[in-house]
């Protein structure tokens, strides 16, 4: 009923609609589809309504509803389009930047029919973003660091072969596709098993708890040995069973803004290439040591996962500016980040952990540590080939889980964004149709917590 008597406003307010098209049969059925509207008005060309449905039908984004009213925003056009069409399919970010080339407004209404997002912001100007987990195929391959650096940075041609080797598998990589086994070479192997063990001696006096519960579980369960390098697809399986966290393989350093996008739906791009043989206890680039090692244990601790998932979401969108912040907020945290636990000092960050020299100087006196305040620690400087100037404390994961939500808060993004685990997909909560699904959604869940409580105190 509410939701018929919404629909009733939305039409009063189109009290000058002189085209009606709909595919509705009543207004239960428009209940029964995740629908999303859209307003544009048609540039002063012939066929431009023509072109632009055309785009919905490219798209393969069905329309079920279609209303002509007068003008109300200014502009050229004397009329403008309403469109309710059916989102479900998660291709209305795409449709929409690809729809500005042939109409001049565009904006998503809520049922009252007032814009739910700003009139001045164009949602096609917003940076793209994956909505769906398949959409991470395209943010996969645009890897930083090849060619030419690599030429330099190893004059080894049989070693730079080998990369080349990776580096396609991580191309060739598609969203669903098993990971390829490796055959690592004796040579690989070797250095695997150098660094596996000096760091193995660090981690019971310098990692934290969380991190040895899980490494001990790695090594228990044979995934994790020094005289084998561990392979993706196995590791990846741990991670799902545990925190629903993936892995998939990428061929090199990602943008900040790439990379933060595959957490947002609990993906961990990896490399999956070793360094070079002459110097086992040091990489400047992130191997499979880094990966493996530094971050792989901590991805299975379900208050870690949600952490790294919600830097993730909150860079899904925001700006480049604000991006480099979660990036310096990600790079002093999850690669660097030092926490209390029983009145010590101890390592929950990746780029430590898989660094013998700057894991034993982080917990020494030379160490500059500082609380960590995500205002003040995106003023930091990020060192790569260096060990960094400074650290930053939490007093738990979940102490910097609370600092970072509070953070994300203060991000500018006209919408907000939730992750849905049934379609792994990204939930754009940009009108309040939206928001009142998730509401529903939120009421099943604290139905059962509620009625767990009574039974726990009756
Ligand atoms: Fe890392």
């Amino acid at each position: 009923m509410l939701t018929a008597k919404k629909d009733m406003t939305f039409s009063n307010r189109y009290n000058n609609r002189n085209l009606v098209i709909s595919r509705r049969d009543s207004f239960n059925d428009c209940v029964s589809h995740s629908t999303t509207p859209v307003i544009f008005s048609l540039k002063n060309e012939v066929g431009g309504l023509a072109r632009a449905l055309k785009v919905f039908k490219e798209n393969n984004v069905n329309v079920v509803h279609i209303e002509s009213r007068k003008a109300l925003h200014r502009g050229d056009s004397e009329y403008e389009i309403y469109v309710d069409c059916d989102s479900t399919d998660g291709h209305i970010h795409e449709l929409m930047a690809l729809l500005k080339n042939h109409v001049d407004i565009i904006n998503m209404p809520d049922m009252d029919g007032a814009e739910s997002v700003a009139p001045e912001v164009i949602l096609s100007e917003i940076p793209w973003f994956p909505h769906t987990i398949s959409d991470l195929d395209k943010c996969a391959n645009r890897v930083l660091h090849l060619g030419a650096e690599l030429d330099a940075d190893y004059p080894d041609p049989e070693y730079r072969q080998r990369r080349k080797y990776f580096t396609e598998l991580g191309y060739e990589y598609r969203h669903g596709q098993p990971m390829k086994r490796v055959e690592y070479s004796e040579s690989e192997t070797k250095t695997w098993g150098t660094v596996f063990t000096e760091l193995s001696r660090l981690y019971p006096t310098h990692a934290c708890r969380e991190y040895l519960e899980n490494f001990k579980v790695l090594v228990e369960e044979g995934i994790y040995r020094k005289d084998s390098i561990p392979q993706l697809q196995d590791v990846s399986e741990f991670l799902k069973a545990r925190t629903g966290f993936q892995l998939r393989p990428v061929a090199g350093y990602l943008s900040p803004r790439d990379f933060l996008a595959g957490l947002a739906f609990r993906v961990f791009h990896c490399t999956q290439y070793i360094r070079h043989s002459s110097d086992p206890l040091y990489t400047k680039e992130p191997d499979c040591c880094h990966e493996l090692l530094g971050h792989v244990p901590l991805l299975a601790d379900k208050s870690f996962a949600q952490f790294s998932q919600e830097i993730g979401l909150a860079s899904l969108g925001a700006s480049d500016e604000e991006v480099q912040k979660l990036a310096t907020c990600y790079f002093f945290t999850v690669e660097f980040g030092l926490c209390k636990q029983n009145g010590k000092i101890r390592v929950y960050g990746a780029g430590l952990l898989s660094s013998i020299g700057e894991l034993k100087h982080a917990l020494t006196d030379k160490a500059i540590i500082k609380s960590f305040n995500p205002i003040e620690t995106i003023k930091e400087e990020c060192m790569i080939t260096t060990y960094q100037n400074c650290y930053f404390l939490s007093d738990s994961f979940e102490e910097a889980k609370e600092k970072m939500r509070e953070f994300a808060c203060t991000i500018k993004r006209p919408f907000a964004v939730r992750y849905n685990p049934y379609t792994h997909s990204v939930e754009v909560l940009s009108n309040v149709r939206r928001i009142a699904d998730v509401v529903n959604e939120l009421k099943g869940d604290l139905s059962v917590l509620s009625s767990a409580l009574e039974k726990l105190q009756s």
